[in-house]
Parts: C-alpha cells; structure tokens; sequence
C-alpha cells in the first residue's frame, strides 16, 4: 500500500490528506490561530537556514543513531502528542502507535486520544505520555498512574495552553466540540464519503465515537455529547509549585513541553526536568509567539547539557531535522507530517511519512559530508 502512494515527500502527503478529509477536519489538523503567523514563522525559520557542506568525506555509512534517555534510537526523530488522531483515521492513534513501533520511534500519547492509554501502550514499541490535566486533578493523578503501569517511559507536561487558543475557523466551519451535524457541515462531511464511511460508519458500527478516552467510564464524554463537571482541562492555575509535586509523583523521566524562554529552560533544570521541548505548538497556541528554531540557541546555552533537548514546529523535510540539531537540539517531535500520511492512507501513510524523512534525513547528513549525528555543528551553517 505505501509503495504505490504516488507520495515522494510530506507535501504529497499533505495534499491527499487534504482531499480525503471533510474540510472542517482538514482544518483542524492543519491550521494555526488567528493570523497563523507563528505557522508562517516556524517555516520561515528553517528556510532561511543554509548549509555549507564539506566535500570528501567518505559517505558510504551514514549513521543517525542517537542515544534518547540513555536508550538507543535509529533517528533524533519522536512522534509528538496529536489528540483526536481518531478523527483524521479510524483508530488513528494505534496506527500512529504502531507506525512508529514498527520504525523503532517513540510515540507519545496524548491526554486526548481517542484510545485509552492501556490500549494504544499495547501496540508495543517506546512510549511516552503527554500530560494536559483536567479541573479535577485527582483524575489526572489517576491517568498518570495508568500510564506508568502501562510502560510509558516519560511524561510530556504540555505548557503553552494555558487557556484555549483562538481557532476561529472552528466556529466558521461548525466543527466544535460537541460534535453536532449542522448546516454549515453536513454538506461538508457528506461530500467526503471515503471519510464518512472508513472513519465516522466504522465507529458507528461499534459503538459511536469515542472521545476523552483516557477518563473513567462515569465521566467519559462522546465527542457528539461534551464533558462533565470537572472532566474538562484547565490549565490556567498551573504553576511551577504543582509541576514540582507532578516531579515528585512521577518516577519516570520527566519533559517540559511548549518551552521558548530560556529563564523558563533554567527553571526547568532546577525542578529536576529530564527534558524540555522547545516548541510553539506547531503555531496552534500563541500567534505571536517566536519561531523554536529562532530561540534554540539561547535555550541551548541556558541549559548546557543539562537536560534533554527536543524541538518541534514546523518540521516537513529531513534536512530541518539536520537544521535543529546543527543548532542545538538533541532530537525533534513531528506533529503534522505522521498526520497527514494517517489521513492519507493509515498506518502505512504513517510509514511513509517516517521513512520520507528518514530517508532525507541520511541525503542530507551525506551531501553535507556529516557520518554521524556528532558531526553535526553549527559550522556546518553559513
Ligand atoms: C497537536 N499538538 C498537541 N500537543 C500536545 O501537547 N497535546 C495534544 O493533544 C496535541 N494535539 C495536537 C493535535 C494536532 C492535530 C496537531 C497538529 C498538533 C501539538 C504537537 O504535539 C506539536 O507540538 C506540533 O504539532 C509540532 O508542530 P508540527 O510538527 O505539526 O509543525
């Protein structure tokens, strides 16, 4: 199947999930906030980097090995937490999780997979889970400890949403939660009946839609009914005295996700942070927010080597991979590019979008005359 996807990069892919997906959909998976201009800036970022390779090099075994948390990983590459994977696929998350397994990645699991996490733990593979807590912190406590029974290695606390970002495009396509057929979307969805019929007929077959899966069966909504009292994220009373207590309750390596500033980064070493990720949410929260490239650097120098360093946002091409890692980053999170290919085609087009980037990851370290991700530096940018 992913052989014969005419797909020969993540655009490609991008452009068939496109066309799969009811546009309301689309847009959920792909947009940003309000002007979209930390979208534009993350792309921007990596596009105004430039290389200047060394020639000569004997490049016959390129070797992207890296260490992540004292483990063995074939790429500086993780799958970032993308909730409501289940509404681009039919169980989208497992094909996500499987898609990486199969490829030796770490998945990370989002608080808003459409599978519980016990489930999605069982597709086997390196897992992390990434944290948003609900109103009722007691039932956070409780998924956090279903996660680490299940195996999950790390914990992403996820910290640029602290109020709901400003997704206008929601409100102008009715595509809100609660899910509810309306006029400004049932033409919409009826006009894609590959999607209807493989994504929204095979829930309606077992059962409906899940949602909010990782909650207690007494509070779980659908996504056509919405949430209970105290079963909803809140996140604005979060603060750096309860990030200590989740480091004290939580005996796995601990990441801090959505980091820009370095003062932030520092405060991160102090807590005993294993990593942080330096990330503007693809450009989905704060619209003006700096592009994670652009703020690497001094994040870098604020840490040392103290703590892991992931970056996300924006990533579409293997040599941005080679980009964040010249400047500072130990390995990357990829949202959107898994997305697509699971629109576009489901575990397989997940394959594809890892194997594209892996594949142009290594063209680039050779055609740069780098061997091994150790001789990536920031003299190779000019
Ligand atoms: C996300 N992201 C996200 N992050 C998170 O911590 N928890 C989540 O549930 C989600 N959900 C989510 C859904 C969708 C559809 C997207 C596109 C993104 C953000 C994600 O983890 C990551 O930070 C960005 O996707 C990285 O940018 P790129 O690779 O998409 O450009």
């Amino acid at each position: 199947m992913a052989a014969d996807l005419a797909c020969y990069n993540i655009a490609d892919l991008r452009l068939r999930a496109q066309r799969r997906l009811p546009h309301g959909v689309w847009e959920y998976l792909e947009r940003g906030v309000e002007d979209e201009a930390a979208m534009a800036r993350n792309r921007a970022a990596f596009d105004a980097v430039t290389f200047r390779p060394r020639v000569l090099r004997g490049v016959h075994a390129i070797d992207t090995r890296t260490t992540i948390f004292g483990r063995e990983s074939p790429l500086p590459l993780a799958l970032a937490p993308t909730g409501a994977a289940g509404l681009l696929w039919h169980e989208g998350d497992l094909a996500l999780a499987r898609a990486a397994a199969e490829a030796g990645l770490p998945f990370t699991i989002s608080s808003a997979s459409t599978i519980d996490v016990e489930q999605i733990a069982a597709a086997g593979g390196r897992q992390w889970f990434q944290l948003y807590l609900w109103e009722d912190r007691a039932l956070s406590h409780a998924v956090l400890e279903r996660a680490w029974q299940s195996g999950c290695e790390a914990l992403f606390v996820t910290l640029d949403m602290s109020v709901p970002p400003n997704r206008e495009y929601i409100h102008r396509n009715g595509f809100g939660t609660p899910f509810r057929l309306n006029a400004r979307n049932t033409l919409d969805v009826l006009t894609h009946p590959r999607w209807l019929a493989g994504v929204m007929g095979r829930y309606a077959l077992s059962g409906g839609i899940p949602s909010q899966a990782n909650l207690p069966d007494r509070l779980r909504a659908s996504v056509t009914k919405g949430a209970h009292p105290g079963a909803l994220f809140k996140l604005d009373n979060l603060d750096w005295e309860e990030m200590r207590a989740l480091r004290d309750r939580w005996p796995g390596k601990l990441v801090l996700k959505g980091i820009l500033h370095p003062a932030d980064a520092e405060e991160a070493v102090r807590l005993g942070a294993d990593g942080i990720v330096v990330s503007n949410h693809g450009g989905r929260a704060l619209d003006s927010a700096i592009a994670p490239l652009a703020a690497l650097p001094d994040i870098r120098s604020a840490v040392s080597d103290r703590l892991t360093l992931f970056l996300d946002s924006g990533i579409r091409r293997g040599s941005d991979v080679v980009k964040a890692l010249a400047q500072g980053a130990d390995a990357v999170l990829v949202g959107r590019a898994p997305l697509y290919g699971l629109s576009a085609a489901g575990q397989p087009g997940v394959t594809r979008a890892l194997s594209l980037l892996a594949e142009e990851l290594r063209r680039t370290m050779a055609l740069l005359g780098t061997r091994s991700l150790a001789e990536i530096d920031l003299e190779l940018i000019g």
